[in-house]
């Protein structure tokens, strides 16, 4: 930063204040009228190096010039569809992305993030018949119905009862370790000792972060996920894996996951997946699509697959 940002046109702030419902704290004093690459400029020139935006998710920057030209066009040509009506580039980007992972070849197109973890948790309880629904303890996947039940980061109280069935276990940590000399295995055979205690036998997956990142940055251990995954199988769970933040090259692997070997059963993409841009998928296993399928999956919302979700395809 060049200089310090102080409080500046007090009218937009006074108007700012009447019109605007407050989300989450306050709003930052610094008011960006243009964007480019990694800064944010304001309307005296000042610039902010930007590691903000997307919620610390725009990979490639502000407007890179081929992103520009490929939203100006696809908006322009064709911009939004009827959810049951398919457009080329939707198949392509689900091809693209399927070749990225190809033990998971179905794809949905969808948002936001916690959109797209609604209907990962949605497919695996119409899947397994399970509504039990387990998470970190230090989650977060999103602010809407099933996605913010499986947060525990923040937002539980004061809005009456989540979901039923949702329970919490301990992401292990490294740093802050919650019981010292306790080996993260112990620890995980620990939680789901527990966690079979409470459950009904209805569980249906097991929804995680490979790095917890609002969380803290807390990255699994390796084999972590390995010996989750095994819990899953046990319990005929299946393991949703949240790639937000760390999905589309950001950990040194394509995804997270990749460092350990282990493909979830559903994987969930944002944040990375558009750069900034509103863009989300869900992709699973060909098994997992046609037993939804035969259940009748229903997840028909006003964007689904829409032609906009082209936009980096
Ligand atoms: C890991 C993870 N999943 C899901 C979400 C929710 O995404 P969205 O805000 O796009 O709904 C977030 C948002 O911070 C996140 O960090």
């Amino acid at each position: 930063m060049h200089q310090r940002i102080v409080p500046s046109d007090p009218e937009f702030w006074t108007r700012a204040r009447r019109h605007l419902l407050k989300y989450g704290g306050e709003f930052v004093d610094f008011v960006p009228v243009r964007a480019e690459g990694a800064f944010l400029y304001d309307d005296a020139g000042r610039r902010v190096l930007d590691f903000t935006s997307g919620q610390m998710s725009a990979v490639l920057g502000h407007s890179h010039p081929e992103i520009v030209a490929t939203v100006r066009n696809g908006i322009g040509r064709l911009d939004h569809l009827f959810s049951s009506m398919l457009s080329r580039p939707v198949v392509d980007l689900a091809e693209a992305l399927a070749r990225l992972v190809p033990q998971l070849p179905k794809v949905m197109l969808l948002s936001t993030g916690g959109e797209a973890n609604e209907a990962a948790i949605k497919l695996a309880k119409l899947v397994t018949g399970g509504w039990e629904v387990v998470g970190f303890a230090q989650s977060w996947h999103g602010m809407t119905g099933a996605a913010a039940s499986a947060t525990y980061k923040a937002g539980r109280r004061g809005y009456g009862p989540m979901a039923a069935g949702c329970f919490a276990i301990p992401a292990p940590n490294p740093y802050r370790p919650r019981f010292p000399g306790v080996d993260w295995q112990t620890e995980l055979n620990d939680a789901f000792d527990l966690l079979d205690r409470q459950s009904t036998g209805n569980l249906a997956c097991f929804i995680a972060e490979p790095i917890l990142s609002s969380g803290g940055i807390i990255e699994l251990p390796e084999g972590y996920l390995a010996a989750l995954k095994k819990k899953c199988v046990e319990r005929g769970m299946l393991l949703i894996l949240d790639e937000a933040q760390t999905g589309m090259g950001r950990t040194g692997t394509m995804f997270a996951f990749e460092r350990d070997g282990v493909v979830p059963d559903i994987l969930v993409l944002s944040k990375t997946l558009g750069a900034g841009l509103p863009l989300a998928a869900v992709m699973t296993t060909d098994e997992i699509s046609q037993a939804a399928d035969d259940r009748g999956f229903l997840f028909y919302t006003t964007h689904v697959n829409d032609r906009c979700r082209q936009w980096l395809g």
